[in-house]
């Protein structure tokens, strides 16, 4: 063969695959066997190994994965990839219609109603009939260069027969029974499972071998045409359809409403239907049909105006709770959790839960073996609503709690309903305080999560906070462990390297001086501007400082009198971190609490209510003192009342203090 034949012959294979992928992938109608279509491939593969020169970028060969990257580029998306708001119920729809409509004038609107797709919000870039780039969404303004992973989904044309520049955006996601399999492998490899499908896309695009993507049987949707009146197209379902005929896996439980209340219907009919999918979704999503009307409707810092999630209610199942087992926070605090029967909530596994202490457990009268109720408040975090007495059948017992620490054996101390563990050696408090140090708040060292701590901590490898400067000299022992490459001990090392030089407010905070919360910190760092100030100041001039009382004034003065403290803070010198404040940091825009009014009510237990309103106002939320319709969100501890009663009229989301500081934690 001549290169002009294999020239053709490339070009008819292409053709064929191509087509018989879109058949496969996006139409799930395919006329072709399985052998014949491998038969096509390999005869590609060949061709192109023996030339070169016709391999092209968007070759049906790409899709087989291969490459292996050291890291994903950065790419700034040339438009902002925005979040979108959110609404919890039918009121809050219809709110959101009647703002449209004040914004349009329009007596009725007209909305394209999907499917909100739990996975990855990514941009392809098209130009001259090929696909160019692929983008995840990022933090909405850089993203991260995955193309050769998303090249390895199937249904994404790598070919367009429309030659100008365009972009669209769409979810990539992982098809509920491409999780079970692949959970089904991993755990007869004894490999962690993935909780859920989310986290397994995310997990599997992040791979920096391309082949494995392939393997992973992730797909996508695609929801979005970024520039449709560029090219002409003047209402978003228009750009939808365009995208069908482009040959774009687009969603097909779509539907064009008339109003707020075929809106209101859809969201019944799909709520129904939710569990049918192949898929997990995690809402609805509600677009204004009519482009030109974008501009005038407008935008938040972060999302549309013109379009709004619909987020379901959390859900409730029944599983068993299996045992209780305690474990000890950074402050010797003592948190009985559930052992539960695995089971999924809305599109998770669930195995364990807070019971967050005695007095819970005792309120609703749960006993070990119980059949219980569980859900996801806020799809999120999970919890244990209460047990079904009329399971029992008698071999239940009641959970009683142990009188000494899991971890030290040392007796327990009962303080206003929590239990303590007041031994500052329990190995249990030093990892917490090491897993706090090294947290995204305080010191934010990447890559030194949880597990990673206790695994050193475990291998002696670290006793203390000062060690994990000390951690370059073990590096071979390091590597000696299972899944440490050389990379990932480097990468270890730099960012604890970068975290000497932190400001000193992260320092503080990281400390962990008692009632010393992270924005008491800031207020510390920006009056006493290095860390030496503290050390022979004065108990009683500590409360002339905006915020602090008399209980954090003898908690700092302990703190920094206190020969051991002493000596670590000498330690942490002589190691060279920084101990001086180095200005401010900005707010963090992409926080759930960014821009939401927030009430909080009855009891804190693990921050004060100074403390939380100061992590709200310092993540940009604002704190109000009593709930109305501009409230956003209601943080509602124990023993809370007549606040809470009205959130739950007014139909407001109601979280607790646990999810809300999950969520201070969250990305996005
Ligand atoms: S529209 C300006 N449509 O949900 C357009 N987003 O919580 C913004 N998502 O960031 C996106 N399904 O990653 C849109 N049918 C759908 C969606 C969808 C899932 C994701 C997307 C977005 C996030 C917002």
């Amino acid at each position: 063969m001549n290169i002009d034949e294999a020239r053709a012959r490339v070009a008819y294979l292409s053709e064929k695959l191509d087509r018989w992928n879109y058949e496969y992938y996006v139409l799930d109608n395919p006329s072709v066997s399985d052998a014949e279509f491998d038969r096509h491939m390999n005869e590609l593969m060949m061709l192109e190994a023996e030339y070169p020169e016709l391999k092209s970028k968007s070759s049906p060969t790409q899709r087989v994965g291969g490459q292996v990257a050291d890291e994903f580029k950065k790419i700034p998306h040339k438009r902002l990839m925005l979040s979108l708001g959110n609404v919890y119920n039918e009121d809050e729809m219809r709110d959101f219609d009647r703002k449209i409509r004040e914004a349009t004038g329009k007596s009725q609107i007209t909305y394209m109603g999907e499917v909100k797709i739990d996975g990855l919000g990514m941009s392809l870039i098209y130009d001259g009939g090929e696909l160019q780039y692929c983008v995840t969404r990022g933090d909405g303004n850089v993203g991260e260069d995955v193309t050769q992973n998303v090249k390895t989904i199937r249904s994404i044309p790598l070919k367009v027969k429309d030659r100008r520049s365009f972009e669209v955006r769409g979810e990539v996601y992982m098809p509920k029974k491409s999780l079970e399999r692949l959970n089904e492998n991993r755990a007869l490899k004894g490999e962690p499972l993935f909780a859920n499908a989310r986290n397994a896309a995310a997990g599997s695009i992040r791979q920096l071998d391309s082949s494995i993507v392939a393997t992973r049987g992730l797909d996508a949707f695609w929801y979005y045409l970024v520039n449709a009146e560029e090219l002409d197209i003047h209402d978003h379902s228009a750009s939808l359809d365009y995208l069908d005929t482009l040959g774009f896996r687009t969603n097909h439980e779509r539907k064009l409403l008339h109003g707020v209340d075929e809106c209101i219907e859809y969201i019944r009919e799909m709520t129904e239907k939710r569990d049918e999918l192949g898929y997990d979704i995690d809402g609805l999503v509600f677009k204004v049909d009519d482009l030109s009307e974008y501009e005038e409707i407008g935008y938040t810092a972060k999302t549309p105006k013109w379009a709004t999630a619909y987020k379901f209610p959390p859900k409730e199942v029944t599983t068993k709770l299996l045992d209780i087992f305690l474990t000890v926070g950074r402050t010797g605090r003592i948190t009985p959790n559930a052992v539960l029967e695995p089971v999924r909530v809305a599109g998770s596994l669930v195995q364990r839960a807070t019971l967050n202490n005695e007095d819970f457990i005792k309120d609703k009268g749960l006993m070990i073996g119980d059949t219980v109720v569980l859900r996801k408040a806020a799809d999120v975090i999970p919890e244990v609503v209460r047990p079904i007495v009329e399971e029992r059948d008698g071999s239940e017992r009641p959970f009683i709690l142990s009188e000494v620490c899991p971890e030290c054996g040392e007796p327990l101390t009962r303080v206003q309903g929590l239990h303590y563990c007041l031994n500052k050696e329990c190995p249990s408090r030093k990892i917490e305080g090491i897993i706090h140090f090294a947290s995204r708040d305080a010191m934010d060292i990447d890559g030194l999560g949880e597990s990673i701590v206790e695994e050193f901590y475990g291998e002696g490898f670290i006793k203390g906070i000062p060690d994990l400067y000390r951690l370059y000299d073990k590096a071979q022992e390091i590597k000696a462990l299972d899944g440490w490459g050389d990379k990932a001990i480097s990468n270890l090392l730099d960012s604890i390297e970068a975290s000497k030089t932190r400001s000193l407010e992260r320092l503080l905070f990281g400390l962990g001086i008692k009632e010393i919360g992270n924005k008491t910190a800031k207020t510390l760092a920006k009056t006493f501007k290095t860390l030496d100030a503290f050390l022979d100041y004065p108990e009683e001039d500590y409360q002339k400082i905006q915020d602090i009382g008399p209980v954090a004034a003898k908690s700092l003065f302990e703190f920094f009198h206190d020969q051991k403290n002493l000596a670590l803070i000498e330690d942490l010198r002589s190691l060279g971190l920084n101990f001086n404040y180095l200005g401010q940091e900005q707010t963090d825009e992409t926080s759930f609490f960014y821009g939401k009014t927030v009430v909080l009510t009855g009891t804190l237990v693990e921050y004060t209510r100074d403390e939380m309103t100061a992590l709200l106002e310092n993540i940009g939320a604002k704190v109000a003192g009593s709930v109305s319709k501009k409230t956003d969100v209601v943080v509602a501890g124990p023993g809370a009342g007549s606040k809470l009663v009205k959130a739950e009229q007014l139909g407001i989301l109601v979280i607790d203090e646990a999810q809300a500081l999950s969520y201070l934690k969250k990305e996005d």
